[in-house]
């Protein structure tokens, strides 16, 4: 069966009513999306001939998606984040704004107000064990003139590949942390090497990606904010080098400036100096951010974070 439906008036009205465009109250823009959208979804009804089966079966599948709260998890996996990105670097490039550190996704997985240190701060309550890192870096401006007072906001997952707030096992804040750089932009946190991340394997995401015949793998990576006055807002991630999954980011946030080798160092006298015993990994990631008078992008854009107030 293959009817074609969509030119008729009948759906056309209905599709307005649907959207309240013969309504004066509400929200434009709104009604503008729903529209668009709900037309879509009508279209790709009609042109891959979906039936009423599959249509009720991806309902429930979003109902179910909402029960777990994993829909900011799944966009992610469908390209949608890396989608915004990749407009975002087209409207800097029509700007001009060209340079600096690039962005990449900030995922689902931040948690606002985590504790500010000046300089240095260590990131792992000590309960996991694993490999000590030391990460390190300055924040300059494209001049390469050393950012002071620039507040470097990291956080990245245990060695379960789970983030402290969603798993509960965890302590409040472990791996969260923001850090002030110094009089020469630099800042250095002591941590421990994350492991990749999994979608949860028993959840909605996992599910879908099944049908898509796709993993929910991502590589061993730390998240970025970068911000100073002055300058656009930093949102991005490093991924370790050497991962097997660093070039198969089930979220495409792999960028390759953004890939860093990771460096072991065994001289205990290095190790000594940052009261580690033995030896521990060194990761490097130097930042430039772009200077704008705009104080719009100045600050991270709005999203439901989680403890997020108005204080960014
Ligand atoms: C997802 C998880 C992450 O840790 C991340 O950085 C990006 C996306 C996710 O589950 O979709
Ligand atoms: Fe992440």
């Amino acid at each position: 069966m293959s009817v074609k439906t969509m030119h008729t008036a009948e759906v056309r009205e209905l599709l307005e009513k649907v959207a309240g465009l013969n309504q004066d109250a509400g929200d434009a823009r709104v009604k503008a999306i729903v529209h668009r959208v709900m037309h879509d979804i009508f279209q790709t009804i009609e042109d891959l001939d979906v039936t009423p089966q599959e249509f009720w079966s991806a309902v429930y599948y979003i109902n179910e998606l909402g029960q777990n709260g994993e829909a900011a998890l799944l966009a992610p996996g469908l390209g949608m984040d890396r989608y915004l990105d990749i407009r975002m670097d087209a409207e800097d490039a029509q700007a001009g704004l060209h340079g600096g550190t690039p962005r990449t996704i900030e995922g689902p997985l931040y948690v606002a107000g985590a504790p500010l240190s000046e300089g240095f701060a260590r990131m792992d309550d000590g309960s996991e064990g694993g490999e000590s890192m030391i990460l390190t870096g300055q924040v300059t401006d494209e001049q390469g003139n050393p950012l002071a007072n620039a507040i470097v906001d990291i956080w990245h997952a245990n060695l379960k590949g789970a983030y402290s707030y969603f798993d509960q096992s965890q302590s409040d804040y472990n791996l969260r942390r923001r850090i002030k750089t110094d009089s020469q932009g630099r800042y250095v946190a002591r941590s421990i090497i994350p492991c990749g991340y999994g979608c949860p394997p028993d959840g909605a995401t996992q599910k879908l990606l099944n049908q898509l015949g796709r993993h929910g793998n991502r590589p061993a990576h730390i998240h970025y904010f970068v911000c100073a006055p002055g300058h656009k807002h930093l949102t991005t991630q490093i991924n370790l080098a050497g991962d097997p999954y660093t070039f198969d980011d089930f979220a495409f946030a792999t960028r390759d400036e953004l890939v860093v080798q990771a460096q072991r160092i065994e001289d205990p006298s290095e190790a000594a100096a940052y009261d580690i015993q033995g030896p521990f990994t060194r990761v490097e990631f130097n930042v430039q951010l772009v200077s704008t008078d705009k104080p719009q992008l100045q600050v991270r854009h709005e999203r439901n974070r989680a403890l997020e107030t108005d204080a960014v």
